[in-house]
């Protein structure tokens, strides 16, 4: 179970997008992190930022109701389509683009996003690409903040057993239910089995199933990553904004200059 391949672009994303959509969509979660995000951006007095992984536009649409000039990426197109009709609909002016994180090449920003796990989806070697790409789309001085599951946490007693979660939600007249539970291979792989039921009114049940693996780092790896391609750490914290704590934070949100 455990010889997974880890690194190839996620297709659920475009196959299950409308889940991923439901699951996070204004989920307290979501506003928590988008709230962090947005006070390291005052912190640093970011005005242009970049959306890495800006799936479909949680981070975008935060920021850009509170002014700062946004451009989102994405790789997969079932989440540009969700974030573009988004847009539609609150007509907001935004153009998305598809782009890998590890290649595409926007422009200079003051500040470049990859939010909820993104960088897990990449290889090692993918992610220190990635951050010699995120280091040319930024100016002198220019910041990249992302978020991790730390791996600390995950390995401890029976953390593990948190991570797992089911969710109930609403689409319409359809109901979403999501059920995931993980397991972490010795290399630090989180392999998480995810089942997704859909029924519309008394319809037909669809059943839906994937599995995710995400690549989790320790805050000491990190550093040690960012530094070895150009960049100096200015902070780890935890998602809320609160001090980071080897064993007590699940999701290590790291800023680092350029
Ligand atoms: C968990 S979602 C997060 C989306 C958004 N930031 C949010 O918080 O809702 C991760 C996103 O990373 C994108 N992604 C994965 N690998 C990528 C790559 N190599 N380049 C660009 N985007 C990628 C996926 O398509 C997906 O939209």
């Amino acid at each position: 179970m455990t010889n997974i391949r880890h690194g190839k672009i996620p297709d659920w994303y475009n196959k299950d997008s409308k889940y991923e959509e439901a699951i996070n969509e204004d989920s307290p979660n979501s506003r928590t992190t988008n709230r962090t995000i947005e006070k390291i951006l005052k912190k640093y007095k970011v005005k242009t930022v970049l959306d890495l992984t800006c799936g479909t536009g949680s981070q975008v649409f935060w920021l850009l109701k509170r002014g700062y000039q946004v451009t989102g990426s994405d790789i997969s197109r079932g989440m540009l389509k969700i974030a573009e009709k988004k847009a539609k609909k609150e007509k907001i002016n935004i153009k998305f683009l598809r782009g890998d994180m590890r290649t595409i090449n926007v422009g200079k920003f003051d500040a470049a996003i990859t939010i909820f796990n993104a960088i897990g989806h990449l290889t090692k070697a993918g992610f220190e690409k990635t951050m010699r790409n995120i280091h040319s789309n930024l100016h002198d001085g220019g910041i990249y903040i992302f978020d991790i599951l730390n791996l600390s946490y995950a390995q401890d007693g029976d953390n593990i057993k948190k991570l797992s979660y089911e969710i109930i939600k609403t689409l319409g007249k359809t109901k979403i239910r999501t059920i995931q539970h993980s397991i972490i291979n010795n290399e630090g792989i989180l392999i998480s089995y995810t089942t997704h039921y859909e029924q519309e009114d008394s319809g037909k049940l669809k059943t839906s199933k994937n599995v995710i693996t995400l690549q989790l780092y320790t805050a000491k790896e990190l550093k040690a990553m960012l530094v070895r391609n150009g960049f100096k750490v200015l902070g780890q914290y935890a998602i809320d904004g609160s001090k980071f704590s080897k064993k007590k934070t699940e999701r290590i949100v790291t800023v680092a200059k350029k």
